[in-house]
């Protein structure tokens, strides 16, 4: 028997503006890949998928695959290149594109900050400087401002643990930084824009809905029965996961540095956005005070995708979902899901697998309203560049020439379906009737 969905259930894919838009000049990214050595094999976002001038192509693949929702974001650098000053031809584009969207029976789905900073903003600071916080504030409020007509699912901040991990901690992503005590100040701020943000958007639109984007990965001990690994797995849980979720639903913080509050935060959160890609297995490394104790690998024998990227893991998006529900009592969408996996090997089944992760847990009763697969179209994975394929359709960034995956007709059939057609169930053998998909 096939598996239904709500009617009304978004059936979506997601990307992000400085990954698929081209030539964004005047962020701090832009400034990060021209240093060497920071992007691998020297790469560079470039024209990326050449949205800036077509989005619209790539908004009617959606619609080909019968798509009812697409999550994406505008690039704050482009609206407002200048402190204060509005560049109007980003407006009108903008609103071209949401309008496009609208017009093929996409819903628009719109993240204000998705990893990228105006170099203005950078330059003083980024999410180190306090004043960043209100800067986010009035963004959001233009934003709905000029959009809010168009849109009435807003994401405020991207993965902000993300941006911690990557950007203050480990040096990967902008400003490379590796420092606690400067992490700690980035967190609260990123926290606290969030909640600017949050209340921007519903003073100019009080129906919006408005959350925000975390990734989540479930944390496992690398030795079921090993003490350290336990303790280290469940630290890292915390401070990765919850930490930030609990600070938006209670106000009560308990960080790197001991307990505290941020008050503004509580009460922020009308859906929770669930990223979720693989678990981690963390093993004790009392050695390894740079890892925070503990190092982070797959499964031992578990499938993993392109070049150790992750453990394919369907049952994580389960689990995180119940607990989103159990801790927040919010709505919930998978904002972000998806695997590299550039010659698809995996995809068409960890599709299936994923989507029917999130059917049981509409059936334990978490209320999923959406699935936003990553990404429509190879795009600029950032530290990692061109070389991570999450696309459905597979891009030479050279030659602009796409081409669709056998997931993507997978995907078709479950759109066409809202939800997982019969012949999509059962079988977990790695030949599924995905295999005589033709593509198109
Ligand atoms: C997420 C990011 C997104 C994309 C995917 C693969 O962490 O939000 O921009 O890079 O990973």
């Amino acid at each position: 028997m096939a598996q239904r969905f709500p009617a009304e259930f978004r059936w979506g894919t997601a990307t992000s503006a400085h990954q698929v838009e081209g030539c964004n000049r005047n962020n701090d990214w832009w400034a990060f890949e021209q240093l060497p050595g920071r992007i691998r094999s020297g790469h560079r976002s470039g024209r990326a998928c050449d949205w800036w001038r077509n989005a619209e192509a790539d908004f009617d693949r959606m619609a080909e695959l019968g798509l009812n929702a697409h999550r994406l974001s505008v690039e704050w650098s482009r609206l407002e290149p200048e402190p204060g000053r509005v560049d109007e031809a980003s407006v009108r584009r903008y609103r071209q594109m949401l309008q496009g969207l609208r017009e093929r029976g996409l819903e628009p789905m719109v993240t204000l900050h998705h990893f990228t900073l105006p170099l203005w903003v950078a330059r003083q600071g980024g999410w180190e400087n306090p004043k960043t916080v209100a800067w986010l504030g009035s963004h959001a409020r233009r934003c709905a401002e000029w959009f809010g007509d168009l849109v009435d699912l807003w994401v405020t901040v991207n993965e902000p643990n993300v941006v911690a991990a990557l950007g203050y901690l480990q040096g990967r992503h902008p400003p490379g930084v590796r420092n606690p005590v400067r992490a700690v100040r980035a967190i609260r701020h990123l926290l606290r824009a969030h909640a600017a943000a949050y209340r921007a958007v519903h003073e100019v639109q009080p129906a919006a809905r408005v959350g925000i984007a975390h990734n989540l990965r479930p944390m496992d001990p690398a030795r079921a029965e090993h003490r350290g690994d336990r303790w280290v797995a469940s630290w890292h849980a915390n401070w990765f996961n919850w930490m930030w979720l609990d600070v938006l639903h209670t106000g009560a913080w308990h960080g790197l540095l001991g307990p505290g509050q941020v008050a503004e935060c509580v009460g922020t959160l009308d859906f929770v956005g669930v990223n979720y890609y693989t678990r981690d297995r963390v093993r004790f490394a009392p050695w390894a005070p740079h890892a925070a104790f503990g190092l982070h690998g797959p499964t031992p024998g578990a499938p993993v995708s392109d070049q150790g990227y992750g453990e394919i893991y369907p049952e994580g998006l389960v689990r995180v979902l119940r607990e989103v529900w159990a801790r927040y009592r919010r709505p919930v969408f998978v904002t972000e899901n998806g695997l590299p996996d550039a010659a698809d090997r995996w995809r068409p089944r960890f599709l299936v697998e994923h989507v029917g992760a999130v059917a049981r847990a509409l059936s334990d009763g978490v209320p999923v309203l959406g699935y936003y697969h990553w990404s429509l179209v190879d795009n600029f994975e950032w530290q990692d560049g061109w070389n991570l394929r999450f696309g459905l359709f597979g891009l030479d960034p050279d030659t602009q020439r796409r081409w669709a995956r056998p997931s993507a007709r997978v995907y078709a059939r479950i759109c066409a379906a809202r939800g997982l057609p019969a012949e999509f169930l059962g079988g977990t053998d790695r030949e599924g009737p995905w295999d005589s998909i033709e593509d198109f």
